[in-house]
């Protein structure tokens, strides 16, 4: 099986897209490379911030990689946490604190509309691919759930009564912004082999 390295150093991450490329690929992470996990992404967009950490891994490694950026865009809010979302509420990077922010300024607003935005940036020999996964929903007023990770408890997506952090992984997955961005990675680099 064809070995690639995913760029991250978010567990839950590596979690979730191993369960999608089961099968497909043997996923590497960073430390089978001897990278630290706190890589770059100090760009303006996602789709930059992807390319950020997957350029890093390849120029410094020389390794095929891809790597991902997700931010959560809340419509109500211009777009907003967006490319700080991991950030949102302070370099702790803290969850729960994130949340609390979102809800706060969130309170009283009757637009709730928000959607998970994900790119993956590919480098295969050094040429580089973006694919994008959007995952539309509303945030909740309060949180519901215990599984998945980040902002999963506050999040309902479209046509389910449940936020993501009520889901299993599997389902989640087959619905989620990073599911979808990583079935049009898969399909692509299964095009290769054809
Ligand atoms: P990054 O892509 O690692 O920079 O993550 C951005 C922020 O979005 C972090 O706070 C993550 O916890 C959060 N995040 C990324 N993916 C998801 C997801 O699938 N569900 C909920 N939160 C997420």
């Amino acid at each position: 099986m064809s070995k690639i390295v995913f760029a991250t150093g978010n567990p839950n991450k590596i979690s979730e897209v191993n369960d999608l490329l089961a099968g497909h690929f043997e996923v590497l992470g960073l430390t089978d490379i001897g990278c630290p996990l706190d890589l770059p992404e100090t760009s303006p967009t996602i789709p930059e911030n992807a390319l950020q950490k997957a350029r890093y891994v390849y120029e410094n490694y020389s390794v095929d990689c891809f790597s991902e950026d997700t931010g959560l865009e809340i419509e109500a809010l211009g777009g907003e946490p967006g490319v700080f979302s991991a950030r949102y509420a302070g370099e702790g990077k803290n969850a729960e604190d994130n949340m609390n922010l979102v809800l706060r300024k969130m309170e009283g607003e009757t637009n709730r509309k928000a959607r998970f935005y994900t790119v993956i940036a590919l480098i295969l020999d050094g040429k580089e691919h973006l694919f994008e996964g959007i995952a539309e929903g509303t945030i909740r007023n309060e949180r519901s759930g215990t599984a998945g990770f980040g902002y999963d408890p506050i999040f309902q997506p479209d046509g389910f009564g449940v936020t993501f952090a009520e889901l299993t992984k599997a389902e989640k997955n087959a619905i989620s912004h990073r599911g979808k961005a990583v079935r049009k990675l898969i399909d692509f680099l299964a095009s290769l082999n054809n």
